[in-house]
């Protein structure tokens, strides 16, 4: 038995010949019924709310870390140093990746006229090379010290300014003004610190344009050794991050990512492993997804969101009357 990588089905693999063809009558209705439950669960009506903004992504004890570190987010040095590093590999990635849609681009503004929403901005450290690409860039952040310092770093820049808009809120509080408005959404080092994971990629894909809005995540995979290294080595012997930045559990793998992605009507493009040295401090690519990643995902057309159950049972149903009909054995016991 194999738990499919999108996990909307439950798949019987039978060896021919072993089972005759009864028992693989009763083994296809077994499968229909799993595959029928597992859509009915992650299929959502595409006018059903999804979110309700009573409910929050926000984890308070990851918003206390946060503010205590609010004023060092543009310390290049400090404590931030690894996510300005960061940027030598998202920004190009995420302006190649969006540079593809974009037919005539203007040379020195490439991404002008794309609107990009940057959530869980922090200090605008990945906000504002995205505003000088001529992207509009709406930073977002729970935390009124981080915007605070992002807003002062941006008034720097006159150009910045008026390309750069921040605002003290969480995805899910603006998702109801915001719907399909997004060329982007860039959720960079955030999912692991939210409380609802599902809910929190429901809201993302709610604000992208569809067909063809972009997600870009960049977060950390759950495994043995970002245990070791992303927790142990990184928090707590080496202290390049503080102690109690991050939480093993909240970490997600690729697989779950994408299978969250994929019930949303979001489909996954890329997946690239980013290592950290941190004795160069610098990142390079690595096929290695074991520690940190980015996956870009593209919203689909309502067509190609996840199948009715409805559609699911009739399909599968089909299917298993084909069977019958060129099988007379079959046809036989169907009949009783
Ligand atoms: C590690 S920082 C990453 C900052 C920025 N994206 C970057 O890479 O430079 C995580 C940020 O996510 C914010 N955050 C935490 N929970 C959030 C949530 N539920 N929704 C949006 N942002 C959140 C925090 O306030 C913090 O600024």
């Amino acid at each position: 038995m194999v738990y499919a990588k999108n996990q909307l089905s439950w798949t019987l693999q039978i060896k021919p010949g072993v089972f005759n063809e009864y028992r693989t009558m009763w083994f296809k209705s077994y499968r229909m019924t799993f595959s029928y439950l597992n859509r009915i669960k992650n299929f959502r009506y595409p006018w059903v709310k999804l979110f309700s903004t009573s409910q929050t992504t926000v984890d308070s004890s990851e918003v206390k870390t946060f503010v205590a570190l609010a004023h060092k987010w543009w310390d290049e040095q400090g404590i931030y140093g690894p996510l300005h590093s960061m940027n030598d590999l998202r920004v190009p990635f995420i302006r190649d990746t969006l540079l593809k849609t974009i037919p005539n681009h203007q040379p020195g503004k490439p991404l002008s006229g794309m609107k990009i929403l940057d959530v869980g901005c922090g200090g605008g450290l990945l906000t504002e090379p995205l505003g000088r690409l001529g992207a509009s860039v709406i930073g977002i952040d729970p935390v009124d010290e981080n915007i605070k310092t992002a807003q002062c770093h941006k008034s720097f820049d006159p150009v910045l300014d008026k390309r750069i808009e921040y605002r003290v809120c969480s995805l899910e509080e603006i998702v109801e003004e915001t719907p399909e408005t997004f060329d982007a959404v860039v959720a960079s080092e955030v999912v692991e610190h939210v409380t609802d994971l599902e809910a929190f990629l429901q809201c993302c894909c709610q604000v992208l344009k569809e067909p063809g809005g972009s997600l870009f995540i960049t977060t950390i995979n759950k495994t043995q050794l970002s245990y070791a290294l992303g927790i142990v080595f990184s928090e707590l012997i080496a202290g390049i991050v503080p102690k109690g930045t991050h939480t093993w559990e909240k970490f997600v793998s690729p697989e779950t990512l994408e299978s969250i992605l994929e019930s949303n009507g979001l489909s996954v493009q890329t997946v690239i492993g980013m290592l950290y040295n941190p004795f160069s401090g610098y990142w390079h690519w690595s096929e290695n997804t074991t520690l940190n990643y980015v996956a870009h995902a593209v919203k689909s057309r309502v067509q190609e969101h996840p199948m009715s159950a409805e559609f699911v049972l009739k399909r599968e149903t089909e299917e298993l009357q084909a069977t019958a009909c060129t099988n007379p054995a079959v046809h036989e016991e169907l009949k009783k």
